[in-house]
């Protein structure tokens, strides 16, 4: 495993809410560490190392009861600390503690910071809030996962560079010349946050299903945040035409928008997670404005699962030596995605050779750091 892969002080998705519901006891692997992820007594959110301390048996084999977790293979019972409640033939031995990681729930996703839980700060947590407003048949969101077998920095790099949705998403969500004859390109760089945008004056509004123009001129934009390590988030806008026109070069964050989550966490080297999600606004207009939820969510997985994943995976399987080895054309639309991975770069750096810090080895380097208390 090479050590400049991942940074560990930092929030990554680890799991939508609802994946915990029903008592459910998940397995799953972050950065190249097995765990399982349920919820406590109390109803909290809690990951622990996938392997008890007894004999290894991975614990998502088990049974969650009651809030703990009961090993399958000899009955031990750990709560959401990892620490062992219950030993089914004698007395609970002192070193009977798995590792757990520091949680938190937020806009219904279970985020965990895999480094060091003494720094894990939940202000640090980009906003998703509009993933709370999933309440009526005309203001909705949709929910999805697809596992993608490439780099993360693949995934990055796909969302932060969206002319590919005049090409890739031609029958789902692109294709209709939007950015190709109308695309102004600009990147907004904020250090760990950068957002990578279209503005589009002057479009035909077209009818989701005919594609037909319906008569309406609009200004378009497609707006994408990035915030460190792989959390994204995209605004997609149809305003008035020219009544904004003074945002072309401003934030646009506070004007009515369809927002998506787009949230990538490293599975281990070769694949990651993507969760992802796609809000529908009361009164959208635009591309989601005629979809009722069941639409919505079939055209958002064929997009991300039928389209952008075996790209990726093709990509990836294309690619022999590390990213900048390939020596990769870097065009203009790639700004924002090229900004983004140098600055995830130079944040690992920085985490890992902090300055006058002696040197690490590169095996210590990539663990995470659970805790056990
Ligand atoms: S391996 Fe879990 S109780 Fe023995
Ligand atoms: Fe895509």
């Amino acid at each position: 495993m090479q050590s400049e892969l991942y940074l560990l002080n930092c929030w990554y998705g680890l799991a939508w809410s609802t994946e915990l519901d029903d008592g459910a006891l998940l397995a799953r692997k972050v950065l190249g560490n097995s765990l399982v992820v349920f919820r406590d007594k109390e109803g909290r959110p809690a990951a622990l190392r996938d392997r008890c301390s007894h004999r290894m048996a991975p614990l998502s084999m088990g049974k969650l009861k009651d809030g703990v977790v009961e090993c399958a293979y000899h009955g031990m019972q750990y709560d959401g600390s990892g620490r062992c409640v219950h030993y089914p033939f004698g007395p609970v031995p002192a070193r009977a503690v798995v590792e757990h990681y520091a949680v938190v729930e937020r806009d219904k996703m279970i985020w965990i910071w895999p480094g060091n839980p003494e720094l894990a700060d939940s202000s640090l947590i980009p906003d998703y809030h509009f993933h709370n407003n999933d309440d009526a048949e005309d203001d909705w969101v949709v929910f999805g996962y697809t596992n993608v077998k490439a780099d993360y920095r693949l995934e990055i790099d796909n969302l932060m560079d969206l002319s590919h949705a005049e090409y890739l998403h031609a029958t789902s969500f692109g294709g209709r010349g939007f950015i190709t004859n109308h695309g102004r390109y600009q990147v907004r760089d904020l250090g760990n946050e950068i957002h990578s945008n279209w503005w589009m004056p002057a479009i035909d509004l077209v009818h989701p299903g005919t594609r037909q123009p319906i008569g309406v001129q609009a200004d378009h934009f497609l707006d994408m945040r990035w915030n460190a390590p792989s959390n994204m988030r995209l605004q997609v806008g149809f305003l008035p035409q020219g009544v904004h026109a003074d945002r072309e070069d401003a934030p646009r964050d506070d004007l009515p928008g369809q927002f998506s989550a787009h949230i990538i966490t490293p599975e281990d080297e070769g694949s990651c997670h993507y969760f992802w999600s796609a809000d529908r606004p009361k009164g959208s207009v635009g591309f989601v404005g005629g979809m009722d939820k069941e639409m919505g969510r079939k055209i958002f997985k064929v997009a991300f699962e039928i389209e952008d994943k075996p790209m990726l995976e093709a990509v990836a399987a294309n690619m022999h030596k590390g990213f900048w080895e390939e020596k990769p054309l870097i065009l203009p639309n790639d700004v924002g995605g090229i900004r983004a991975r140098r600055r995830l770069a130079k944040l690992i750096r920085e985490e890992q050779e902090p300055a006058g810090a002696e040197a690490v080895s590169s095996e210590a380097l990539i663990q995470m750091t659970p805790s056990i208390s």
